[in-house]
């Protein structure tokens, strides 16, 4: 496939079997993500491969950060939102967490190693296309919560730019129909 066919291509697919993508293919998906563009060259990307009980680990911060939340009350409501929570990384059999590091150099913009670390993330979905896997970029609370970013060993003001859930689809790709880049384009100065 040609890349403008992979991105044609690529939808995000929530609903995964077990089964879990080999070390090699993960291996391709994290070595295509170092090639994205960066400014001054700072690779501010970090990776973090969560599969087996990592993921329940994780899970068990989030629903904990969720409980400081939600306060003291606890009904039927709060326990399946806790639930929910808890499970929420064990819809995939392996969560690539994609981090951008916190700039600590004047001239390097935090917003600059964030929007390449999202370069970064959009070479890794076209990666899992490309070897027909399941991928699905997500955020949520998760990834704005100090304490998921101590569990990975990250510092508060680092960021999480994705959670990657990986593996292989359990439903058919629906079609994508985007906006017309005609709607979102200004032409200016274009002579024909
Ligand atoms: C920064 C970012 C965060 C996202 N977070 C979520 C999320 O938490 N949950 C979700 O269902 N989709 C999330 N998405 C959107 C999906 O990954 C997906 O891109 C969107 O549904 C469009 O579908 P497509 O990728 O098949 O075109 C996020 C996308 C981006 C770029």
């Amino acid at each position: 496939m040609s890349v403008f066919e992979t991105i044609k291509s690529r939808r995000s697919i929530g609903k995964m079997t077990e089964r879990r993508p080999t070390r090699s293919q993960i291996e391709r998906i994290l070595e295509a993500a170092t090639h994205a563009p960066n400014h001054h060259k700072v690779e501010p990307w970090k990776f973090f491969v969560l599969a087996g009980r990592a993921r329940a680990e994780l899970g068990t911060i989030m629903a904990s950060s969720l409980a400081k939340r939600l306060g003291a009350a606890t009904n039927d409501k709060t326990r399946a939102l806790l639930n929910k929570e808890q499970n929420k990384l064990l819809r995939s059999p392996v969560v690539l967490a994609v981090a951008a590091e916190q700039s600590h150099q004047p001239n390097v913009l935090s917003i600059e190693n964030i929007e390449a670390v999202a370069a970064a993330v959009q070479n890794m979905l076209l990666t899992a296309e490309e070897m027909g896997l399941a991928a699905m970029w997500r955020t949520g609370d998760g990834a704005y919560d100090p304490q998921v970013k101590q569990w990975l060993g990250l510092a508060p003001e680092d960021h999480i730019v994705a959670f990657v859930y990986l593996g292989f689809p359990s439903i058919p790709k629906l079609e994508r129909h985007p906006t017309p880049y005609e709607e979102k384009t200004t032409w200016l100065g274009w002579e024909e």
